[in-house]
C-alpha cells in the first residue's frame, strides 16, 4: 500500500541493534519492492528468516491455455463449479495472459500449511465466506464481498469458518500478477507528494482494513510454507512458526477493502468503466460495478452504449444484482468480451431501462491491455450460446416504445401527456420518482 503504518515492536532506528527478551537479537529483514526502490517494509524475526530446511517442488501451477486462435465473446456459467481442494490447491486458472491470471476458488478443505506466492501479488475477491487471513504482518478478518490484498512474498494462512446450514460454500476468484508488477490504487486517486487517497477517489485509507493483532507466534516444530515460484509450488521446512513477526513497519502488507465502501461516482450522462477503477497492475485494471443512482439527463439512456474497447479484453464476474435481462448470464456468470469485436445491452434493454434511476447491480471487472486465454477448465463452463444472444431484434416494437418526444407510449401507443414513466410508476408533482424496480446496466 502506498501509505506508512506500523504494527508490534520496533527499536526507534532501522538498522540497529533490538534484542529478544533472552538478549539475542532479533532479526531485522527489509521486505523491499522494485530493488528497493518501491514500496518497502522492515520487519523483525525472532528467527532468522533464512533458516529453512528440506525443499522439494510439488506441483506446477503453469496454465496451459487452450483455443488461443478463438475470438469470440464467452459466458463462463462458474456456479457450476463443484468444490474442490484448500484455499491454495482450489484454485482454478480459468484465463490468463502474460500480464494476469485470473482463477476461481470454492475449497473443500482447510488449509494445513502457511503458503507465500514468490512471484505475484494477489487480489482475492471472496463472494461466500468468511474468516480469518493469518499473515507475517498481522491478522485480517474477511466476510462476504471484502477484496483481500496479498503482495508477493508475504506467509500467509487462510481459514474460512463454518460455513452455516444453508449457507453457500466459501468461494472466492483471485486475480494474480504474472507479469512481476503490483496491484495497487490507480495513481491518480493518490496525492503525488502524500500519497494521500485525493477528494476525487471512491475510496480512501478510512475504508482499508490493515492487519491487526495477534502478529507473533512464537513455536518451534515442524511448520510447511509452500512457496510458489518458477510457476511451481515448492514445499520448505521451517523449524519455527513463520509467523514470527514481533514488529513491522513500513508501506508493504496486506489489506482488505470490502467493495460496499466504494462510492461510486455518477453522472448526468452515462460515465465510462474508469470511474469505477479500484485498482490496478501492469497491462490491467480491476473495477467494481456498485449499486448506484443512475443517469438523471431527461433524455439519459441509462445502459451504456454499444462499445468497442480497442485496445482491452473485459471480464466481469456477477456477485450481485438481477441479471434477467442478461441472456443466460447469472451470479457468479462471468463474460468475456475480447478486444476485435464490440459488445453492448442485449436486445430489448435500452428501452426497457429508459426511465430507470437506479441499479443494483454488483459485478467486478478485469481489463486487460492484451488478449485473455481460456484453460480446459473454462470450456468446462462455457455457455457456446452466449455469443449469438443479441441475435434477437434490438428493438422488438416497432418505432420503439417511446414517442420522439422520448416520453413513454402507453397502451394505446400515445406518447405525449403520459403519466407515467418506466415500470407505469406515477410522477408526482414535479417530483422525481425512484423506480422501485432497479434496472441492470451493462459495462
Ligand atoms: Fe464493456
Amino acid at each position: 500500500m502506498p501509505y506508512y503504518t506500523k504494527l508490534g515492536q520496533l527499536p526507534r532506528k532501522r538498522h540497529v541493534q533490538f534484542r529478544r527478551p533472552d538478549g539475542a537479537l532479533y532479526s531485522e529483514e527489509v521486505f523491499g519492492t522494485e530493488g528497493f526502490v518501491g514500496p518497502t517494509s522492515t520487519i523483525y524475526h525472532i528467527h532468522p528468516p533464512t533458516q529453512v530446511a528440506g525443499w522439494k517442488t510439488l506441483y506446477s501451477t503453469k496454465p496451459e491455455y487452450v483455443e488461443t486462435e478463438t475470438m469470440r465473446m464467452r459466458h463462463l456459467a462458474s456456479a457450476a463449479m463443484p468444490p474442490k481442494g484448500d484455499p491454495i490447491t482450489g484454485r482454478v486458472v480459468v484465463m490468463g495472459n502474460a500480464d494476469v491470471e485470473m482463477s476461481i476458488c470454492v475449497p473443500s478443505d482447510p488449509m494445513d500449511y502457511h503458503y507465500k506466492n514468490g512471484q505475484g501479488d494477489e487480489c482475492l475477491f471472496v463472494h461466500y465466506g468468511s474468516g480469518t487471513l493469518h499473515s507475517q504482518f498481522g491478522t485480517l478478518a474477511f466476510g462476504p464481498k471484502d477484496y483481500i490484498m496479498i503482495p508477493k512474498g508475504i506467509i500467509y494462512r487462510m481459514i474460512f469458518d463454518e460455513t452455516p446450514e444453508g449457507d453457500p460454500n466459501p468461494k472466492f476468484i483471485v486475480f494474480e500478477t504474472a507479469n512481476g508488477s503490483h496491484i495497487l490504487p490507480p495513481p491518480r486517486y493518490l496525492s503525488k507528494k502524500t500519497s494521500q487517497f485525493l477528494e476525487h477517489s471512491p475510496y480512501c485509507e478510512r475504508d482499508l482494513r490493515l492487519p491487526e493483532l495477534p502478529l507473533t507466534f512464537d513455536e518451534k516444530g515442524s511448520f510447511e510454507v509452500r512457496i510458489k515460484a518458477r510457476d511451481c509450488v515448492h514445499s520448505y521446512d521451517y523449524s519455527y512458526h513463520p509467523l514470527d513477526v514481533v514488529g513491522w513497519d513500513g508501506c508493504y502488507y496486506p489489506y482488505c477493502f470490502n467493495v460496499d465502501d466504494f462510492a461510486p461516482i455518477t453522472g448526468k450522462l452515462h460515465q465510462p468503466p474508469p470511474v469505477h477503477q479500484t485498482f490496478e497492475g501492469h497491462n490491467f485494471v480491476i473495477c467494481s460495478f456498485c449499486p448506484r443512482m443512475l443517469d438523471w439527463h431527461d433524455g439519459a439512456i441509462p445502459v451504456p452504449y454499444n462499445h468497442s474497447n480497442l485496445d482491452s479484453d473485459e471480464v466481469l464476474y456477477y456477485v450481485e444484482g438481477n441479471y434477467k435481462a442478461r441472456k443466460g448470464i447469472e451470479i457468479e456468470s462471468i463474460s468475456v468480451h475480447p478486444q476485435g469485436i464490440p459488445h453492448g445491452p442485449h436486445p430489448g434493454t435500452i428501452e426497457k431501462a429508459i426511465g430507470a434511476t437506479f441499479t443494483d447491480e454488483l459485478a467486478v471487472m478485469c481489463d486487460t491491455f492484451r488478449p485473455l486465454f481460456m484453460t480446459a477448465a473454462a470450456l468446462d463452463l462455457d455457455d457456446p450460446k452466449y455469443p449469438a444472444s443479441w441475435e434477437e431484434d434490438t428493438f422488438p416494437t416497432p418505432g420503439g416504445t417511446h414517442a420522439p418526444d422520448g416520453s413513454p407510449l402507453n397502451k394505446k401507443g400515445k406518447g405525449k401527456g403520459t403519466t407515467v414513466s418506466n415500470g407505469d410508476i406515477p410522477k408526482q408533482a414535479g417530483k422525481k420518482v425512484r423506480h422501485p424496480n432497479a434496472v441492470d446496466t451493462w459495462e
